[in-house]
């Protein structure tokens, strides 16, 4: 069943839990997909676990529409939600809009996601007038690290964490499809699940928000270093994928692969007079 801004606001009011989780190619959206998640995101944080770089400041809307037209192409039921890069939509409300317009007409996304509360309104505003779906993401917004000195918990005092209550709210007023809730509280997020009409989806923010969303890697085990608190993993993919790796260099090392199962033949007369007429035996 293809799953639709409906089937997500209808989700919130049945409590049948949302799923996201983040994508980035065809084939990995295509296996997501196939197991039935309700909403893949091309998450800013291909910039750390597709590129490498050290946090997502260095993303690109060019890097943000590859990725996009490639989980496009492979997601044929899921709500394809990409991220705004850091500073394709801090600049002005047109800015916001005209990059918002090529995540959509040029990568194919059905919503687009942007960091930022009571500052970002009159984008989430500006972009949602123009049809386009925005999810906003409070919390721990990862292009602000700098700001906040690095990756930690957010809303733990009541001022913080009223300031994060007053952004949820005012980004559903200006037209938010849906918040993503990154690292506060548990119960910070739950009270907010319950003030907000649209859907919350949470990372790290307990069990009480509408939706879960996990960046793959993460709960596939498919990391280097550190993992954050609130990542369950739920396979070692890392792992099987280092297994195999080893083996197909061990196998080919040793001749065992490509075996006979693997090899195309040809008819023996016509490789005996190529062998005869280049000098080598069979
Ligand atoms: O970029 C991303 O993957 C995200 C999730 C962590 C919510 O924004």
């Amino acid at each position: 069943m293809k799953n639709t801004l409906i089937t997500l606001l209808n989700q919130k009011q049945t409590g049948d839990k949302i799923t996201m989780l983040t994508a980035y190619d065809y084939s990995t959206a295509r296996l997501v997909d196939e197991c039935g998640v309700n909403s893949i995101l091309v998450g800013d944080s291909l910039g750390m676990v597709m590129l490498g770089y050290e946090n997502t400041l260095p993303v690109t809307m060019e890097d943000m529409i590859h990725h996009t037209k490639a989980v496009s192409r492979g997601a044929k039921n899921a709500f394809v939600v990409a991220d705004m890069p850091f500073m394709s939509y801090h600049v002005s409300v047109e800015q916001a809009l005209t990059n918002a317009g090529r995540l959509v007409k040029e990568g194919g996304a059905h919503a687009v996601k942007l960091e930022g509360g009571t500052d970002f309104c009159d984008r989430i505003s500006a972009i949602s007038k123009a049809s386009i779906p925005v999810v906003a993401h409070l919390g721990l917004t990862p292009q602000s690290i700098n700001s906040f000195g690095g990756f930690k918990v957010q809303g733990k005092s009541l001022e913080k964490a009223d300031k994060i209550v007053k952004d949820a709210l005012e980004v559903e007023q200006a037209g938010a499809c849906a918040l993503v809730i990154e690292c506060v509280p548990a119960k910070l997020a739950k009270l907010i699940t319950s003030l907000l009409k649209i859907p919350v989806i949470g990372i790290g923010a307990g069990a009480d928000c509408d939706g879960q969303v996990l960046v793959y890697q993460d709960m596939l085990g498919m990391f280097f270093g550190f993992a954050p608190k609130f990542v369950k993993q739920f396979e070692n993919a890392g792992d099987a994928m280092r297994r195999g790796f080893s083996k197909y260099i061990n196998e080919t090392k040793s001749g065992e692969f490509p075996s006979e199962e693997h090899c195309f033949g040809i008819n023996d007369e016509i490789i005996k007079q190529l062998n005869n007429k280049y000098g080598r035996e069979d």
